[in-house]
């Protein structure tokens, strides 16, 4: 099978094309070939070993994909050959809190990732995508739109009439935006330039803030939410958290996703206690919010925003992509064998 894989040393530079044995899925196990995958922020930091640099090599990236069950190991239930399958970004981690393993046995990390032609995944391992969605669109649940969900849903219990504020126009965002709305709340965006502005306006942010003009924009959405929002998914971290202290409403909560502006810098914790704001962390999500997830989209048809597709053969480029930061949703990688939707 072919894959691309980082080799010798972590770095763009290194990952490679290779052509493996195909896997073999053992007892519990099933052979998924890989439709289609998309890109996550943290396959970068992955690929460059900014992520966990101790991580053993070869590695084959990417948390997120979706393929076709083509064999089962002996023992498997509930799966059939030839049904449309994505791999869990946690294979362990069913529901509840997560365990030692749920955090450090990741797919695209330790865990063989999606950047390959087949891989195999255990049984518990794997939620049924949506029948609406394209293969594409389906590649880009398992993380991205996972991590929006949990943020929104499991920890934020986003309900109608709410206001929530997404930072940027990336992956994890722009579902943020879309689930906002197909809860009912109102939404406030940050972003770095116009026209990713009219973008985020027409995918149904109500209110957009250019970043790079108003550096008080926490003021700036406190006031326009009349008093702070409900809900912040911040993805930027260390440089952007100091500002979503001051957009938060008192008794309102930071999901804290992401660190796209670093890990760590000095905060006033003061509005923090003042304001009894909850900063909840949120590390993607289990099986069972995935199967909620898959459930709520497949009710209202929410349509993933992609931006560029690339072919399994440049997907060194797909990475360069993402870095540059011009990209609005999801980059996907065309495996060359989808299928189309099924309804
Ligand atoms: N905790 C978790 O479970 C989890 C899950 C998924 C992702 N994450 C993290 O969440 C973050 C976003 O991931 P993603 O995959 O959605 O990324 P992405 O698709 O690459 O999106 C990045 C976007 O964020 C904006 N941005 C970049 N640098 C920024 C900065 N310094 N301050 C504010 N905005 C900035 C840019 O949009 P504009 O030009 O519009 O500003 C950029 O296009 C990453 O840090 C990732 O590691 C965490």
């Amino acid at each position: 099978m072919l894959c691309f894989q980082v080799e010798g040393a972590f770095g763009l530079e290194n990952l490679r094309e290779r052509e493996l044995p195909e896997p073999v899925p053992g007892p519990g196990q099933v052979l998924v070939q890989v439709r289609a995958a998309s890109l996550n922020f943290r396959d970068l930091l992955m690929v460059r070993g900014h992520y966990d640099p101790r991580l053993p090599l070869p590695l084959i990236p990417l948390s997120d994909g979706v393929g076709r069950v083509v064999a089962l190991g002996p023992g498997v239930e509930g799966y059939d050959i030839g049904e449309r399958v994505c791999p869990t970004f946690s294979p362990t981690w069913i529901a509840g809190a997560p365990g030692p393993s749920a955090l450090r046995l990741t797919r695209g990390g330790l865990v063989s990732g999606m950047l390959a032609e087949l891989v195999v995944v255990d049984q518990h391992a794997l939620v049924r995508p949506p029948p609406y969605l394209d293969d594409f669109q389906a590649a880009t649940l398992p993380c991205a739109a996972l991590t929006a969900w949990s943020a929104l849903v499991t920890h934020g219990n986003v309900k109608a009439g709410d206001t929530v504020l997404t930072l940027g126009s990336g992956g994890v965002s722009i579902f943020a935006i879309q689930l906002a709305r197909l809860l009912g709340a109102r939404v406030v965006a940050t972003t770095s330039g116009q026209e990713k502005a009219k973008r985020l306006r027409r995918l149904g942010a109500d209110h957009v803030i250019l970043y790079t003009r108003d550096q008080q924009w926490g003021r700036t959405v406190r006031d326009w939410s009349d008093g702070g929002v409900d809900l912040v998914v911040e993805v930027g971290g260390a440089g952007t958290l100091a500002q979503s202290l001051k957009a938060v409403a008192p008794g309102g909560t930071v999901a804290m996703i992401g660190v796209l502006s670093g890990v760590s810098r000095p905060i006033n914790l003061l509005p923090v206690l003042m304001n009894q704001v909850r900063v909840q962390g949120v590390f993607v999500g289990h099986r069972q919010a995935f199967r909620d997830m898959c459930r709520a989209l497949d009710h209202h048809r929410l349509i993933p925003v992609i931006d560029r597709i690339f072919p399994l053969n440049n997907a060194p480029e797909a990475f360069r992509y993402m870095a540059s930061g011009a990209h609005i949703g999801k980059i996907c990688i065309d495996m060359g064998k989808q299928s189309t939707p099924e309804i």
